[in-house]
């Protein structure tokens, strides 16, 4: 048996290099650790770098109907963590294309300015509870999720509501 220790990095490769340097910078809240006029490093915790940045100024947009990646996912540390993420991107003018809650985590959907589509998330099951979930008669009925407000939730948690009642499936909105 040897599966990898971890997920170190992706690399996205543009055609509009500085742009997205500075959007996954900001978006991770990262530093460039190394940087020229083509390649950058980001990284926002003990790796070196999460996400790089190919800049190939000849690239051509992709066409929506090629296969491959749908989206990638970062997880934080509390509701709280993704919220705030949520509000520092949106004083940006930077605002997701979707968010919902999917039962094992509470999601935004954010596409990048290419167009690469990523996650940020908070889990709010463990492992075993989500294995149930996913097995469970909720998940088959509806296994993509629930739409939530994250400007309501905002209020939801600047009002003081519980974390359980703001993580709650069935009550997500
Ligand atoms: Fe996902």
């Amino acid at each position: 048996m040897a599966s990898p220790i971890k997920f170190a990095h992706i690399v996205l490769k543009t055609a509009q290099y500085r742009v997205m340097v500075d959007w996954w910078a900001e978006f991770l809240e990262g530093k460039v650790r190394f940087g020229n006029d083509f390649l950058s490093f980001i990284s926002y915790d003990d790796e070196h770098h999460r996400i790089a940045i190919a800049g190939l100024p000849h690239l051509q947009e992709p066409d929506k109907k090629s296969w491959g990646l749908e989206h990638f996912a970062f997880t934080y540390d509390s509701l709280e963590s993704l919220l705030e993420q949520y509000e520092r991107m949106k004083s940006r003018g930077i605002t997701p294309y979707l968010t919902i809650h999917h039962g094992m985590t509470i999601s935004a959907y954010y596409a990048d300015p290419d167009g690469n589509q990523v996650e940020t998330q908070v889990d709010v099951m463990g492992m075993d509870e989500a294995d149930a979930f996913m097995h469970g008669p909720l998940f088959a009925e509806n296994p993509i999720g629930r739409l939530m407000n994250f400007d309501t939730l905002v209020d939801r948690m600047k009002s003081g509501e519980s974390l359980d009642s703001m993580t709650d499936y069935l009550t997500a909105r």
